[in-house]
């Protein structure tokens, strides 16, 4: 089942932690529904983020958290992350041999089930697992890091991810969105938006969120 619009998801990896309710409070207050959350374990990317307790801590504001496991075998955590509030779980197609069971494991959990790909990754695993999953996430940087470039070449492969996935699958970019590159994703067939540092990183990161949504919906709709 896609997400309700509007599909902008801002990433509280770029938040302040010492303000990370506040700041997440106020991008709900601009009209945020979807909060995404980016997990990471020093081994399937180097830095060490968050665990189900940021989930837990943000889940009252009312906002779907989009949980995105940089985990290896992410299929070990799927429950503690339901149980923590996460509306959708994102597994890597790289982070586990056994990715047909995680993305089963994290429906049975009565979570979305998410499919994120590495800019490496061919989009042709997709077709393997196409009924298990309710989103697509094309990695348009490397994963691990906040305030990357876009990686251009993710246009193409948004299309070709895109022509495969029925209307209900929602197809999902992380990495170095901002207006700009928002609009292009949604004319490539993106619908669903990470955007971490162009939107706390800004002096209002409300107004921010507002401005990429903008951006995003106007081209999703003039292309149909
Ligand atoms: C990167 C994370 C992203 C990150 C995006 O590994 O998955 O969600 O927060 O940050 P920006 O929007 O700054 O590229
Ligand atoms: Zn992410």
């Amino acid at each position: 089942m896609p997400l309700p619009e509007p599909r902008v998801a801002p990433s509280i990896l770029a938040a302040d932690f010492g303000r990370l309710r506040e700041q997440a409070a106020e991008v709900v207050a601009a009209g945020a529904t979807v909060l995404h959350v980016d997990v990471m374990d020093g081994h399937f990317v180097p830095p060490l983020t968050m665990g189900p307790n940021a989930c837990a801590a943000l889940r009252d504001l009312g906002a779907h958290l989009d949980v995105h496991l940089m985990v290896e075998r992410p299929e070990r955590h799927v429950e503690a992350f339901a149980a923590a509030g996460a509306g959708t779980i994102i597994v890597h197609a790289e982070a586990t041999p056994n990715v047909h069971y995680a993305l089963r494991a994290v429906r049975a959990a009565g979570c979305r089930a998410g499919l994120a790909l590495n800019p490496a990754t061919p989009p042709a695993i997709v077709g393997e697992v196409a009924a298990e999953v309710d989103q697509v996430l094309c990695m348009t940087v490397n994963p691990g890091w906040g305030g990357q470039p876009f990686i251009e070449a993710s246009i193409g492969k948004l299309r070709r991810l895109r022509a495969m996935l029925g209307d209900e699958v929602d197809l999902e970019v992380d990495g170095g969105i901002d207006e700009a590159t928002a609009r292009t994703c949604a004319a490539a067939g993106a619908t669903l938006f990470v955007a971490g540092t162009a939107v706390f990183g800004a002096e209002h990161p409300g107004a921010a969120f507002r401005r990429i949504a903008a951006a995003a919906g106007a081209d999703a709709v003039a292309t149909g």
